[in-house]
């Protein structure tokens, strides 16, 4: 089988981090020590991709349908959020990273757009990596607001409008699309992350539950990455002749 240009890294990584809950629970722990340990795994993660030389990585942290969950929980995880907000944008910006939210942010305390608005301002310039926070975030959602913005903008839309009319309004419209989606925690589906975006992404599942994914676990994923054939529906045979006159 035809592989990718050895060594290849995939440009931009986004990952479900799921598996924080069970990781308490197995441990007789609350739901929310998961998520604690689990900002722990992002620190982790950041650090990798920094030296592997991923230019996106963008994380689901909290999704349109996580309001379902009980009052506690959710209250736990915005107070999380706002000091992981607090503690960490500092660090982001030393370390040249640039820092995006995207979701609906309208549902979020005051406080915390804040927070996010500071952030991004602070380390809009830097160029190292840019790492993206999926919060209140649905890909229909998504789909849906750049539908009303691009609407907005040409109220009456031409019948031969294109893919790029409607995604420059997508909300990760910065970034490239996902070469390398990683679930953690065992589940196989999308919960509604990035619907658009992952049309032509690498799937890659562990059961890793998030607390525990490490330097070594992104290093595995990278690994079945190099693996793939991504053929974007041409044959093997059309790649390789495309490999061969690239030289
Ligand atoms: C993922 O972990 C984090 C969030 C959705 C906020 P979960 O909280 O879904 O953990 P499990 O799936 O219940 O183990
Ligand atoms: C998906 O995790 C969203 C995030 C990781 C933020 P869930 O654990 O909430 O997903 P479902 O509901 O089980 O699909
Ligand atoms: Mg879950």
């Amino acid at each position: 089988m035809l592989e990718m240009p050895e060594g290849s890294i995939p440009k931009h990584i986004a990952i479900i981090m799921d598996g924080n809950g069970r990781w308490a629970q197995s441990r007789f722990m609350p739901r929310i020590s998961g998520h604690k340990q689990g900002v722990e795994a992002v620190r982790g993660v950041i650090k990798a991709c920094m030296e592997r030389g991923v230019a996106f990585l963008t994380l689901f942290a909290f999704s349109s349908e996580n309001w379902r969950r009980p009052n506690e929980e959710i209250t736990s995880l915005m107070q999380l959020f706002l000091t992981a907000l607090e503690q960490e944008i500092a660090k982001l910006h030393e370390n040249g990273i640039r820092f995006k939210v995207i979701g609906d942010l309208s549902r979020f305390d005051t406080k915390i757009i804040e927070s996010i608005q500071v952030g991004e301002q602070l380390t809009a310039r830097n160029t190292q990596l840019t790492f993206t926070i999926a919060a209140n975030y649905g890909g229909r959602w998504d789909i849906m607001q750049a539908v009303r913005k691009m609407m907005a903008q040409a109220p009456s839309l031409p019948s031969h409008i294109q893919e790029e009319n409607l995604s420059q309004y997508l909300a990760l419209s910065y970034a490239p699309e996902p070469d390398l989606f990683i679930r953690t925690g065992g589940e196989y589906r999308i919960s509604n992350f990035l619907l658009w975006q992952l049309a032509y992404t690498e799937l890659y599942f562990t059961n890793t539950l998030w607390p525990d994914f490490d330097e070594r676990e992104l290093e595995l994923a990278i690994q079945s990455y190099q693996q793939r054939e991504r053929r974007f529906g041409r044959t093997s045979e059309q790649l390789r002749v495309v490999l061969n006159t690239e030289g």
